[in-house]
């Protein structure tokens, strides 16, 4: 008999019991939404989540977010990320997409001699949209995506990829992505009755049951908590 897919819980409230205990080990999982959807939260939750409840350091890779603010803006979830790098559980990386192209140029280079020495298990690149840009034509991009997941696939790492999408058409500037990720996660925030409401639906994900609700989740002083008694019909 085989054994049993291992899972990487997310720590995310709620979110784990949907999909059979967590992401599947070495997978990469898209976090797709609008401005302000969550993204950044869910991705950096993930990180921290591992750092406390698995001892998993994370490397989170950024083209857009600026340290100090950032670090200042988790601690209201109580996330202490430079308690966490001190003890070297969170590496912030600041690259530029150019950088990130380079690396892909070089097989590995920096980011990879970064997952080797901390052993780090989870990685988040924040976001790939840029990435994704610097490549014109939907083949190139297509290549360059693919090569970036097969670098990620040998560092050994579970990673999400945040994802700027807006309309939730599948017209997702990394469309070229959309099938060569292992799940998609689409983050809403959505205005119904004249006041936004978030939430959250698993599109897709490889060899595990998973609803095809969308259910509702909050942003509160412990991060993301989905609520998975409550659908939001739209
Ligand atoms: N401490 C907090 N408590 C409750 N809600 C918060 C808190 N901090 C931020 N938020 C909410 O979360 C949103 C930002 O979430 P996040 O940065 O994860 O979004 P994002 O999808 O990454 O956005 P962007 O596309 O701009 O990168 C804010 O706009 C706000 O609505
Ligand atoms: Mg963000």
């Amino acid at each position: 008999m085989k054994a049993a897919v291992s899972r990487i819980p997310t720590g995310i409230s709620g979110f784990d019991s949907l999909v059979q205990g967590g992401f599947k080990k070495n997978s990469i999982n898209l976090v797709a939404g609008g401005a302000g959807s969550g993204k950044t939260i869910f991705a950096i939750q993930f990180l921290v989540q591992g750092a406390l409840q698995k001892n998993e350091p994370g490397v989170y890779i950024t083209f857009e977010e600026k340290k100090e603010k950032l670090y200042e803006d988790m601690l209201d979830f109580g996330w202490d990320l430079e308690k966490l790098e001190k003890e070297g559980k969170f590496i912030f990386l600041e690259y530029t997409p150019e950088q990130v192209k380079k690396v892909l140029i070089e097989g590995g280079g920096t980011i990879e001699a970064v997952i080797a020495k901390t052993k780090a298990k989870r990685l988040v690149i924040d976001s790939i949209t840029s990435f994704a840009l610097l490549y014109q034509e939907e083949l190139s991009k297509k290549e360059a995506s693919l090569a970036l997941f097969d670098l990620i696939t040998d560092w050994g790492c579970t990673a999400v990829l945040t994802s700027e999408d807006d309309d939730h058409k599948g017209s997702f500037i990394a469309a070229a992505l959309e099938f060569e990720v292992d799940s998609i996660i689409l983050l809403y925030y959505v205005k119904q009755k004249g006041a936004r409401v978030r939430a959250m639906e698993i599109l897709k994900m490889r060899g595990t049951k998973h609803p095809g609700k969308t259910f509702a989740f909050n942003i509160t002083d412990k991060g993301v908590v989905i609520d998975t008694k409550k659908q939001v019909i739209f």
